[in-house]
């Protein structure tokens, strides 16, 4: 019978059971730019190995949970406080049931509104924009961007309102590094409490000076919310879903930390400019670079700047031709920027949905919301692109057609394929979450943690415990 392992049982490292394996903290050090402090951490925490019911993924009977339990307490991103500059913009936010609108303050700070109107429920803002006044745009009482009332026609007829006490009704808002976050529990803890250890963790990295959001794509999927989560919060399925990346893709090796009473966030660490342990048919380095080059830096591919320096790794060269292309392509210079940051995949999941990647060459962050039920999600990803100088305007929002392609979009170029590849799996994973007869999923001791993990927190709201 399989032991279960103790809950601080320290992690197995991936490479004593993948092949002639890596140390990524060993890599890490011995780069030539070290990366901030917090990279060169890792967690010794493991989340005990529990299966994990299909139903919180199919269950209509959970979604409802989910949206009663959960989505009512938790820190929601609602906005990047960046596409709001303006006093009178707004952002509308909508989930599971629920409408706020955000709006930018004439003294700069961002207040949100329950989005109905005290009359007959409508809601006030149906999209975002800039107003001067919140005015219903069904019978026309009419407040203040502050959310004082100004007006309200027929106002003899009314006995039950008071013009001069009749604010709209806040709901709960923070920001952090630029972020817009609301939550629905009036008595919820601070969103500075709730992220934890997260907050320190960022220090080094700061959006609200260094990145712009330079596009962001809709994506309807076919998918429980939580599945589109899972499918980025390991790298293991790099091997089956991106082939074409396991010639420089170090996926046995990444690092994925959980805390004891950090219930809010999760991070990983996936290398690059290594063959995978999972590659079959090892190519020669220069093979491997080429595969690179070709896939992420084309203006490179077969040219001398292509080939490797003697003595150079991939991952060498991947972080020279980086470097260059940042300079050449946007006049910033990294020469100061770790290995760590400028070529690796770092991921953090902040509860319940929230996905942040430090990374330079995957600027990315997203989102995944509910849909109608447990079977549809709303998959919202931006790039988060460096600049240095003025801060450039935030970039469209498109949403993708059915059958759209991420990878034809401006800007994500070949990681939208390969994101374009997470999402083909997306249908074939809730159907076969109904097939699933034993009613349970078995995940990955190590590499699946981070889905345990979430998983714990989300029960606990459920359960009432946290
Ligand atoms: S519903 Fe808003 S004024 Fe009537
Ligand atoms: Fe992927």
């Amino acid at each position: 019978m399989n032991k279960t392992p103790d809950r601080f049982e320290p992690p197995v490292p991936p490479h004593h059971t993948a092949g002639p394996g890596l140390d990524l903290q060993a890599v890490l050090r011995a780069d030539s730019v070290p990366p901030p402090a917090t990279l060169l951490e890792r967690s010794d925490y493991v989340m005990p190995v529990v299966p994990i019911p299909t139903a919180r993924y199919t269950d209509p009977a959970y979604h409802e949970l989910e949206v009663k339990h959960m989505w009512s307490r938790v820190w929601q991103c609602a906005a990047w406080s960046f596409d709001m500059p303006n006093p009178g913009d707004t952002i509308v936010y909508r989930n599971v049931g629920q409408s706020v609108v955000l709006v930018r303050q004439h003294d700069g700070s961002i207040k949100a509104f329950e989005n109905s109107c005290p009359h007959r429920g409508i809601e006030l803002c149906a999209s975002d924009s800039n107003i001067h006044h919140i005015r219903c745009p069904y019978h026309a009482f009419t407040w203040s961007i502050e959310g004082d009332c100004r007006w309200i026609p027929t106002e003899w007829d009314f006995p039950q309102f008071d013009r001069n006490n009749l604010p709209l009704r806040q709901v709960r808002c923070e920001t952090w590094n630029g972020f817009v976050f609301v939550n629905f529990d009036d008595n919820a803890k601070p969103l500075l409490d709730y992220m934890g250890k997260m907050v320190e963790q960022w220090e080094c990295w700061d959006f609200t000076t260094s990145r712009y959001r330079a596009v962001t794509a809709i994506v309807k999927c076919k998918t429980n919310w939580k599945s589109g989560m899972d499918a980025f919060l390991e790298t293991m399925h790099v091997t089956a879903t991106h082939p074409q990346a396991i010639q420089f893709a170090a996926d046995t090796a990444s690092q994925y930390d959980v805390w004891p009473d950090e219930p809010h966030f999760s991070r990983f660490h996936s290398m690059t400019g290594f063959v995978s342990d999972n590659s079959l048919d090892p190519l020669a380095e220069q093979d491997g670079f080429d595969l690179f080059t070709g896939m992420y830096l084309p203006e490179s591919f077969g040219t001398p700047d292509g080939d490797l320096l003697p003595g150079e790794t991939i991952r060498d060269g991947i972080a020279r031709l980086t470097r260059q292309t940042y300079k050449e392509r946007m006049n910033i210079d990294t020469t100061n920027v770790s290995e760590a940051e400028l070529v690796d995949g770092n991921e953090y999941l902040l509860f319940p949905n929230f996905v942040l990647w430090p990374s330079w060459s995957n600027p990315i962050f997203y989102r995944f919301r509910p849909g109608n039920g447990p079977d549809e999600s709303i998959w919202e990803i931006s790039l988060f692109v460096p600049y240095e100088g003025e801060r450039p305007p935030s970039g469209p929002i498109i949403e993708l057609p059915e059958g759209g392609k991420l990878a034809d979009l401006p800007g994500f170029e070949y990681l939208g394929f390969l994101l374009d590849q997470d999402v083909a799996n997306f249908p074939q994973i809730q159907n076969g979450m109904k097939a699933n007869r034993s009613g349970v999923l078995n995940l990955a001791r190590y590499s699946d943690q981070r889905i345990r993990h979430y998983h714990e927190t989300l029960e606990r709201y459920i359960q009432g415990t946290i």
